[in-house]
C-alpha cells in the first residue's frame, strides 16, 4: 500500500516529491483553487470547526481520519488507489492487453475531454450548494454537507492532477479552466445543465445528492474500468468517498418521508403542510424533477462516442467485470426506447451503440431500491400510495426524448397537453416556496428541524447530539 505523504504542501500518495516541475506546476495551482473556495465555496462558515474526515490511506482498513476542522485549512490532496501490476485491459478491443501507464497519443483528445467533464460537475456542486449553510436542518445536516463540499473540492484535485500529470500545457490550461466556468454563469456555465440549475433548499441537496450524485457514481464506475490507468486508480478511490455522498441523499430524503408520514398519521391527513411537513405529492415532483435532468447527464442513448471509447477501452460499463458476455459487445444487441412513427417504440441495435443507455439502465435500477425503501416507509404506516420514478422519456432534454412530451406514466402528448398538465408533475413555484419557508436553520446539537425525522446514528460512532460543528 502507498501512504499518503502529509508533510508535503499538497497531500498525496503519487510521490509527488520526486516531480519538481509537476509538484511546481500543481504549487501554482492550488492558491487558486483556495481562492475559488474562498468565493465560490459554502458562504460563511470558515472559521466553524467541522467534524470532517480526512484520507489517509488508501486501503480497506481505516482510510479515513475523523477530527474538526476548519474548512480552508482542510487537506486536500492527491489519493490514488494501489497500482495492480497485472492489470490488463477488461473489454473492448483491446481487451487482455497491458493497462497503459500513460496516455497513448492517440486517445490523448477522448482521455482529456472525459477528465474535463468529470472535473466540471466536482467544482460545480460545491457552486451549487454554498448557500445551504445557513437553513440546515441540524449541526448533523451541516456537517454532511460540508463533508460533500470538501470532498468535492477534493475530487476537482484528483482530476486536475491527472490534468497536470499526464496532458502537458493542454491539461494545465483545462485545469485553470474548471475554476473559471461557475454554476449558473450565463457567460461560462458549467458543462451539463443538471449543474447549472440551483440547489434552493435542502429537498433539492438530498435530491441532488441521491439523483445527481449517483450519476457520478455511475460515470465514475465505468471510468474505474478505463485501460488508462491512472484514471482508474484515481476514480476507485474517489467512488470510496462517493459512496457518503449516495448516503446522505438517500438517508436524507428517507428521513423527510418518514417525518411526512408521521405527520399524516398523527393528524390524519394528506396535507401536513399546515404542520409544517413536506407532503408526498410534492416530494414526488421533486423525484420527478431530479432523476429526468440526471437522466440527462448520461447522454444521448444512442452514441457514436460512446461506442469508440468502449472499443478503445477509455470508458466501459459499470462493475464491467460483472457482465456474464464476452466484454467486447461485437456480437451483441440491446434494446432502447425511442420515438418511431409517433409510438414510444423499442428498437434493437448493437450494443456497442448502446452503451450510454446500458449505464443508465444500470442507473435507473440503483435509484429504484431508495424508492422501494421509502415505499417500505409508507407501507408500514399504514399509508396506501407509493412513489414511482417516472418515465425514462418525462421531461428530457437530451436523447431519444429530447423533442417529445411524455407523461410520467409514459404517454406521447403533444405541447398543449404538456402545457396544460406538466404542473402536476414538477413542483410549483408555490411548493417550492412552502419547503422554502421551512429552511429554518437549527443549530443546537442534537436539535432537528419539524419537517425531517432525525437521523437514526451519528456519524463515527458519535451520537446524533455531537457537536459536529463548532460554529
Ligand atoms: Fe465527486
Ligand atoms: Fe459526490
Amino acid at each position: 500500500m502507498t501512504s499518503i505523504d502529509y508533510t508535503e504542501r499538497i497531500p498525496n500518495n503519487v510521490e509527488l516529491s520526486s516531480d519538481r516541475r509537476l509538484k511546481r506546476a500543481l504549487e501554482n495551482w492550488q492558491p487558486r483553487f483556495s481562492d475559488w473556495w474562498a468565493e465560490m465555496g459554502p458562504i460563511g462558515f470558515a472559521e466553524s470547526e467541522v467534524y470532517l474526515r480526512t484520507a489517509i490511506g488508501v486501503d480497506q482498513s481505516g482510510w479515513a481520519h475523523f477530527g474538526h476542522v476548519r474548512m480552508p485549512d482542510y487537506r486536500w490532496g492527491i489519493f490514488l488507489s494501489d497500482q495492480d501490476p497485472q492489470r490488463t485491459i477488461g473489454f473492448g478491443d483491446l481487451k487482455g492487453s497491458p493497462v497503459w501507464q500513460e496516455v497513448p497519443g492517440e486517445f490523448r483528445g477522448d482521455l482529456r475531454r472525459l477528465i474535463v467533464i468529470q472535473g466540471d460537475t466536482e467544482p460545480a456542486s460545491v457552486e451549487q450548494q454554498r448557500r445551504l449553510g445557513h437553513s440546515a436542518p441540524s449541526l448533523y445536516d451541516l456537517r454532511n454537507l460540508f463533508q460533500v463540499n470538501v470532498e468535492e473540492g477534493r475530487h476537482l484535485w484528483a482530476m486536475v492532477y491527472l490534468l497536470h500529470r499526464y496532458f502537458g500545457r493542454d491539461g494545465r490550461d483545462e485545469a485553470d479552466a474548471l475554476l473559471e466556468r461557475h454554476s449558473g454563469d450565463p457567460d461560462q456555465p458549467r458543462i451539463l445543465g443538471a449543474f447549472n440549475e440551483e440547489t434552493p433548499d435542502w429537498l433539492s441537496f438530498f435530491m441532488f445528492t441521491y439523483f445527481t450524485d449517483r450519476d457520478g457514481k455511475y460515470q465514475l464506475g465505468a471510468l474505474r474500468e478505463s485501460a488508462f490507468d491512472p484514471l482508474s486508480r484515481t476514480c476507485d478511490f474517489m467512488l470510496k468517498e462517493e459512496a457518503h455522498h449516495m448516503f446522505v441523499g438517500a438517508s436524507g430524503i428517507g428521513r423527510v418521508v418518514q417525518r411526512t408520514v408521521e405527520l399524516m398519521v398523527q393528524h390524519d391527513t394528506e396535507n401536513v403542510v399546515p404542520y409544517g411537513g413536506i407532503n408526498l405529492d410534492t416530494l414526488q415532483r421533486y423525484v420527478n424533477f431530479h432523476y429526468s435532468v440526471s437522466l440527462d447527464l448520461f447522454g444521448s442513448e444512442r452514441s457514436t462516442n460512446a461506442a469508440n471509447y468502449y472499443a478503445s477501452g477509455l470508458k466501459g460499463r459499470y462493475g464491467e467485470t460483472g457482465y456474464d458476455d464476452d466484454h467486447v459487445l461485437t456480437d451483441h444487441d440491446d434494446t432502447y426506447l425511442c420515438v418511431v412513427d409517433e409510438t414510444i417504440t423499442p428498437t434493437t441495435l448493437p450494443a456497442r451503440a448502446l452503451v450510454n443507455h446500458e449505464l443508465r439502465s444500470e442507473y435507473t435500477n440503483d435509484c429504484d431500491k431508495g424508492l422501494r425503501r421509502w415505499n417500505r416507509t409508507l407501507i408500514d404506516h399504514g399509508v396506501d400510495r407509493t412513489f414511482a420514478l417516472p418515465h425514462v422519456g418525462f421531461h428530457r432534454r437530451v436523447g431519444a426524448f429530447a423533442d417529445h412530451y411524455v407523461s410520467p406514466d409514459g404517454q406521447l402528448m403533444n405541447e398543449d397537453e404538456w402545457a396544460a398538465r406538466s404542473a402536476e408533475w414538477l413542483p410549483s413555484d408555490q411548493e417550492r416556496a412552502h419547503v422554502g419557508s421551512l429552511m429554518q436553520p437549527v443549530t443546537s446539537p442534537g436539535q432537528v428541524a419539524g419537517w425531517i425525522a432525525p437521523p437514526s446514528q451519528g456519524i463515527n460512532t458519535k451520537p446524533v447530539s455531537y457537536d459536529y460543528v463548532r460554529l
